[in-house]
């Protein structure tokens, strides 16, 4: 479809991100033919290549993360034919002057990828505009983080929006691309039976775990900085707490549904005094064992500051203040180092209200929603039987309904994030990004917590690498005489 063809600028085009996810996403975009044969692709970056230089290593990266029976040397042939190179200085007019050639008289909307860091944004912004490179159809995407606080953020946004429009304007957050959190649009509002129990009637609590095994990886100029509440909460825990909490959008287009978000974000109840010893718990991993491995501490990776008082881990709970949610809490973790990999979200409904089985086994007479986000994606719905068995009597067991993706649909890739953000963006759809008062919502009740947690002087808790966190952020939960939930 030819209307979706651009001229895709990429900054930052031997960068890791680009290395690891941009050019595989676009190569399967391009087999699969959802990319418009005009499309072209300009990578844009310090290092002396030229196009054939460039082109060996985009073929390189795609030959390690490309599956062998995925490629073929026609379809490599094809995708690797759509690149150009251009060494910059991203500083220099004359750079831009070389990009506007590029581009050229085409139709296409000139689309920028920003894969560097935010504060260049705005300069680079700024030079594409004095080059003449951009039009009224020209957009720009961006990678998070956009910035470390509201003040830092609104800069950002200032500088972008002084040359882009907002509705030209798509704000990466790569979980918005993940086929199982789109799948929570679908759970929510096309299964009446699951769109009539979703409020505070019916639901007693709501758990939303994101744990990573990884730990700095080679980071930590950038994490030590950020810490795990910039890095994980701020924008992908976020953006998941609005699509579970969210009201229904009147339609699905991109406004509707970040309205919805917002209003959940406004509605967050902020932490102040005593909450923020009781209801947030701040981890830092020591050293300790994943998968029979021993890993170090955060203190002993290298480059550490051994001083460092970043977290790598954060739960909290919280309450979304409205009509929806009143009175329901919300229990959020994240953290690195944890023992697996694993994304979930656990939607606990009320139990019955009138009673007839043994009372022994009352606690465990809820339904529970299971959303399997990553890895084996699939929703299982907790439900109560009856055991078999002559001697069981009446005795209750509980057992999944369980959609496991991969199994009920196998011949379905499930594509990665990108595919889905990068197609999106070449349709000139913005449902999955994230538009600015989302960003500056979330930074709002990010700053507060950080200025709490300053104002307490409060000091991240140890966790042995490979736990699930401190052993306060379980008591966080057993005090309210509930649990994590791990069992899938
Ligand atoms: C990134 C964070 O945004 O998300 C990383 O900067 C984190 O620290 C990553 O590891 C997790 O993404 P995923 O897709 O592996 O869950």
């Amino acid at each position: 479809d030819n209307s979706t063809a651009v001229d895709l600028a990429l900054f930052g085009a031997l960068g890791d991100l680009a290395l690891r996810k941009l050019y595989v996403a676009l190569y399967h975009l391009d087999r699969e033919e959802l990319m418009a044969p005009e499309t072209r692709i300009l990578g844009l970056a310090r290092q002396e290549y030229d196009n054939d230089a460039f082109r060996a290593r985009v073929r390189d990266a795609l030959e390690t993360r490309v599956r062998a029976d995925e490629r073929t040397e026609e379809s490599m042939n094809r995708f690797l034919a759509r690149l150009d190179y251009i060494e910059i200085d991203f500083a220099s007019p004359e750079s831009y002057n070389q990009i506007a050639q590029w581009h050229g008289s085409s139709a296409r909307p000139l689309t920028i990828y920003l894969s560097v860091p935010a504060r260049l944004y705005g300069d680079i912004c700024a030079n594409l505009s004095s080059a003449g490179c951009l039009d009224d159809e020209s957009r720009v995407v961006v990678e998070k983080p956009i910035g470390y606080s509201l003040q830092t953020s609104e800069e950002i946004n200032d500088a972008i929006g002084a040359v882009f429009d907002e509705s030209r304007i798509y704000r990466i957050d790569h979980y918005l691309g993940k086929e199982t959190v789109q799948n929570l649009l679908a759970l929510r509002f096309a299964n009446p039976l699951f769109g009539s129990q979703w409020n505070q009637s019916h639901i007693s609590h709501v758990e939303i775990t994101v744990a990573e095994t990884v730990g700095i990886e080679g980071r930590w100029g950038y994490f030590d900085q950020a810490g795990q509440l910039r890095d994980m909460v701020q924008n992908h825990l976020m953006q998941l707490l609005c699509m579970i909490a969210m009201d229904p959008p009147s339609n699905l287009d991109a406004d509707s549904i970040r309205d919805e978000k917002v209003k959940v974000l406004k509605a967050l109840r902020p932490f102040e005094g005593a909450r923020l010893d009781t209801d947030v718990v701040r981890g830092q991993y020591i050293a300790g064992t994943i998968n029979g491995k021993s890993v170090p501490g955060y203190l002993e990776e290298e480059g550490a500051n051994v001083d460092s008082r970043t977290e790598t881990f954060v739960a909290f709970k919280t309450e979304i203040q409205n009509w929806r949610w009143a009175g329901v809490p919300f229990y959020l973790r994240t953290g690195k180092r944890m023992p697996e990999k694993l994304s979930q979200i656990v939607i606990h409904f009320r139990p019955q209200s009138h009673y007839i089985f043994d009372n022994d086994q009352r606690n465990m007479a809820a339904n529970k929603l299971i959303i399997r986000l990553q890895p084996d994606e699939g929703i299982a719905l907790q439900v109560l039987t009856k055991d078999s068995g002559l001697d069981k009597g009446m005795r209750l067991r509980t057992g999944p309904l369980h959609l496991d993706f991969h199994q009920a649909f196998p011949s379905a890739r499930i594509p990665d994030a990108y595919e889905r953000l990068l197609l999106e963006v070449m349709k000139g759809q913005q449902y999955l990004f994230v538009r600015r008062d989302e960003i500056e919502h979330s930074w709002r009740w990010i700053d507060r917590l950080i200025q709490g947690w300053e104002a307490r002087d409060i000091v991240p808790k140890r966790y042995p690498a490979g736990s699930w966190g401190p052993v306060s952020s379980i008591g966080m939960i057993t005090q309210d005489g509930r649990s994590w939930y791990e069992d899938y």
